[in-house]
């Protein structure tokens, strides 16, 4: 179960719950693993109860179809006048990649983003079961040292029988976790993958397709003496990862500072953990694994682009850019005409691209180098900082870090989404480049 608002704003009961069905099916003699077969539906509070929603969309599922080798996704709608309710079939992970097509490959300002086919491509964007906070301590989540507070809504007889069902967070992250994996690897989706252009392959690796959220894993009410920004807001994983604390005087002067609130309730600087921020998509990072498996590019390939303003791990206008310099075509000669087309482009970040791709001294063990002198010049900026510098940080913006709004269309960015919400993130941290106190490695210029 999650809360849509955020964890302390239980008023509305605006709680999704998501269910895992396992088990046999005798009549049909089916047997449903975990994994196979998942459903949400939502609450709302009527009064001072808290009860299933009985109108407009009841229920989504995604089921794995075993022939396919694809998810299906499907909804239950009420029609409000006939107060009947109908099941629609609305695609499958397969018809995802047809509707997003265009996505962060439009050419000019008319074309969407998104075809209409399925809606739930505007978030299953990778085709798959999605957790935005897919990593302890799941913010907003339900889980068995946390629960929920639902404050003074009580569940009527219904949604109480749910409830004694309730299971930790951590059980809908393995199957999540496991989701892009099985389609990764499930031979209808490969076939659907391939027959796209290098540009919709390519296009996780390049862009934020799909993102998570991350944040201190200590509730922010519990006072601890540091607080620990995820290691996945300085750099990407796959270049190196290093967890960075910072003192909690300095965090909540910082806060205080910068007249942080929470709209719900009144009176909270933070969510329930501090530093709740966007970061890499573990999707988008499976998915561009399976790239390397498939042989369509190698790991080398995959640092060198990711090297390319490396301090901006998730939101990168300028890697994301490079994807409209990828050949839409596949084949032996690919590598040369990406260079051909980087070479063509007047972009600094496609000039480092390309030295990147050439450069036989920039390969990925260079890349981590300089991605852990970084962190290690973050590191020792985080010891000593002083509150103005650590505003800046806290801000994100080039060269300072400041607090910036993540743009999200999604119903369940929760605080992101909701106006004066906090969530740190969107920016470099240039601040914290090698260079400023840490010599890094040589760089080609
Ligand atoms: C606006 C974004 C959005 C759209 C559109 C959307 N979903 Fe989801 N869905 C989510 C998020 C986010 C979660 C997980 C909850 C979280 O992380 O807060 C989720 C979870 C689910 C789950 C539980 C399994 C899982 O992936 O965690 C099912 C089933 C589901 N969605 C089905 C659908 C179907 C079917 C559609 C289209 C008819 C759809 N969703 C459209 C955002 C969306």
């Amino acid at each position: 179960m999650v809360n849509f608002l955020s964890f302390r704003d239980p008023q509305d009961g605006a709680f999704f719950l998501f269910e895992i069905v396992s088990g046999q099916l005798t009549a049909l003699s089916l047997s449903i693993d975990a994994g196979d077969l998942l459903f949400g539906h939502f609450l709302a509070s009527d009064g001072s109860n808290l009860v299933s929603n009985t109108s407009g969309l009841l229920v989504e599922a995604i089921s794995w179809d075993p022939n396919k080798q694809l998810y299906n996704f499907y909804e239950l709608v009420k029609d409000d006048q006939t107060q009947r309710a109908s099941w629609f079939f609305r695609g499958d992970s397969s018809l995802i990649l047809d509707d997003i097509q265009l996505l962060y490959r439009q050419r000019t300002a008319a074309e969407q983003p998104f075809h209409n086919q399925l809606r739930c491509s505007g978030c299953h964007v990778n085709g798959a079961l999605i957790q935005k906070e897919l990593a302890a301590p799941h913010n907003d989540w339900w889980t068995k040292s946390r629960p929920l507070p639902l404050d003074g809504l009580s569940p009527d007889p219904a949604v109480a029988k749910i409830l004694q069902g309730l299971v930790d967070a951590d059980e809908l992250t393995k199957l999540v976790q496991a989701a892009p994996h099985r389609l990764a690897a499930s031979s209808g989706y490969r076939k659907a993958l391939q027959s796209r252009t290098m540009q919709e392959q390519l296009r996780p690796l390049f862009c934020a397709v799909e993102l998570n959220i991350e944040s201190d894993r200590e509730p922010f009410d519990r006072k601890g003496a540091t607080v620990e920004i995820p290691a996945a807001y300085f750099a990407d994983p796959r270049l190196g990862a290093a967890s960075i604390a910072i003192s909690r005087e300095n965090y909540e002067q910082a806060l205080q500072q910068l007249g942080s609130s929470m709209p719900d309730p009144p009176g909270g600087a933070d969510a329930d953990h501090a530093w709740l921020a966007p970061v890499k998509a573990n999707s988008d990072m499976v998915m561009t694994q399976a790239l390397v498996e498939m042989g369509v590019v190698d790991n080398e390939f995959v640092a060198d682009v990711l090297a390319v303003d490396f301090t901006n791990p998730l939101f990168s206008a300028s890697r994301c850019a490079l994807l409209k310099l990828v050949p839409t075509e596949s084949g032996p000669d690919f590598l040369s005409r990406f260079r051909a087309a980087l070479d063509t482009s007047s972009d600094p970040a496609a000039k480092l691209l390309l030295e990147n791709l050439t450069d036989p001294k920039r390969d990925a063990n260079f890349h981590h180098q300089q991605v852990a002198a970084y962190l290690d010049a973050c590191q020792k900026k985080a010891s000593k900082l002083l509150k103005r510098g650590f505003l800046g940080w806290l801000r994100g913006e080039r060269g300072h870090c400041s607090m910036a709004r993540v743009p999200t269309n999604c119903r369940r960015g929760r605080q992101a989404a909701q106006s004066g919400a906090r969530v740190p993130g969107q920016g470099t941290h240039a601040a914290c480049q090698p260079h400023e106190g840490h010599p890094g490695p040589a760089r080609h210029s």
